[in-house]
């Protein structure tokens, strides 16, 4: 098992390092470099023409990824909403023909997943499952299957294939756009050199990160607070996820905005608050963030060096300029590697957390 870590202590480590090769594989020839639109295996243009809505259906971290691309498509003008597996017996909105159904599965095995999408699939929706593996249960009984090429991964906490999932959900979010409208999304043209530049700008996060110096400041703390709006939610979410998973420490993710809707009244000293900067409506996120500090909550800001949370924010953790539609998994990395390290100074089993198992295949 050591072999497998290469120079790394664990197997998350190494998957967080991973990530500048799996997202630039996720991204390999979806792309079609002749008219700068997303070209995506087995999907002719104008394959997605009649869809009229999207649901995606997933659990955890991958439920995470799915409202990322619920949020995605949102923005790009397609009606869509992410539900948790485990709720769409009871709660899934209607289906017909036209509505695309997206379960969202690392493994392509998860109990609740696969009865959603069978749920879905036997109502008459138009299925698709994202998945990292050929030939899993999803993949094989989903109308169609696209694949985020992350590679396999060992640690019990998704790291690697989260990112992936939701570049991958990205894409096809911009790709659904196009077609609906019959023409390329504006926002494309813009997005494309950002994602491109993605993989090298988390070599930079990973190289020279002070998360390892924030998770010690901050290690004696009562609970563990991440916000975030928009793109940035579901990004606070899986921020306060791995945090938990991995450290066994309290942590909740919320959008920013609901901060002042109950959960400052656990705000105190002993409650680091990670506010994540995506660029969309950020002097809200601040002002959200400051309501806390007020209170006496340490903040660590995770935007750009120039960004104006800088000089408010107690500690920060550096991301590069980017497309709003991405600034939220450069910050992902800075967290991810928050969680490790602090997981880390408590010696806790990174890499098989208690009670939790990679791929849940009972409901
Ligand atoms: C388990 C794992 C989580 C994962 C979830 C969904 O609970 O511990 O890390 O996010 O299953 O797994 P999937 O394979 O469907 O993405």
């Amino acid at each position: 098992e050591q072999a497998g870590k290469g120079e790394y202590d664990h197997f998350m480590l190494k998957e967080i390092h991973e990530q500048p090769t799996s997202l630039a594989q996720a991204i390999e020839g979806r792309i079609d470099p002749e008219n700068g639109r997303i070209a995506l295996d087995g999907f002719e243009p104008g394959a997605f023409e009649e869809i009229d809505s999207v649901q995606l259906i997933a659990c955890g971290t991958s439920y995470h990824a799915a409202l990322y691309g619920s949020l995605a498509l949102n923005q790009a003008g397609v009606e869509s909403t992410a539900l948790l597996a485990n709720e769409y017996s009871v709660a899934a909105p209607p289906v017909d023909e036209d509505t695309l159904v997206i379960a969202v599965t690392q493994s392509g095995e998860t109990a609740d997943t696969l009865n959603a999408l069978r749920q879905a699939k036997s109502e008459g929706a138009d299925t698709l499952t994202v998945t990292n593996v050929v030939g899993s249960t999803a993949a094989r009984e989903a109308d169609d299957a696209l694949f985020i090429r992350a590679g396999p991964e060992i640690g019990v906490a998704a790291t690697k294939t989260f990112s992936s999932q939701a570049v991958m959900l990205t894409l096809l979010a911009q790709r659904i756009a196009d077609d609906a409208a019959g023409e390329p999304a504006a926002d494309l043209e813009a997005l494309l050199p950002d994602l491109a530049a993605m993989p090298e700008q988390i070599e930079g996060i990973l190289a020279d990160s002070d998360a390892e110096w924030i998770a010690s400041r901050y290690q004696d703390s009562r609970s563990y607070f991440f916000i975030g709006r928009g793109l940035g939610y579901p990004v606070a979410l899986e921020g306060a996820l791995k945090f938990k998973e991995i450290t066994y420490e309290h942590a909740e993710g919320f959008a920013s905005g609901e901060l002042k809707h109950g959960p400052l009244a656990l705000v105190t000293p002993e409650t680091p608050v990670f506010a994540v900067f995506t660029g969309e409506e950020d002097e809200k996120t601040l002002k959200n963030a400051e309501e806390a500090q007020t209170r006496g909550a340490p903040v660590v800001a995770v935007c750009p060096d120039d960004h104006r949370a800088v000089e408010v924010a107690d500690a920060h953790l550096e991301i590069p300029e980017t497309d709003p539609d991405l600034a939220g998994l450069l910050a992902n990395v800075q967290l991810q590697l928050v969680s490790y390290y602090a997981a880390d100074l408590l010696d806790r089993p990174i890499d098989k957390p208690r009670n939790l198992a990679k791929s849940v295949t009972v409901e």
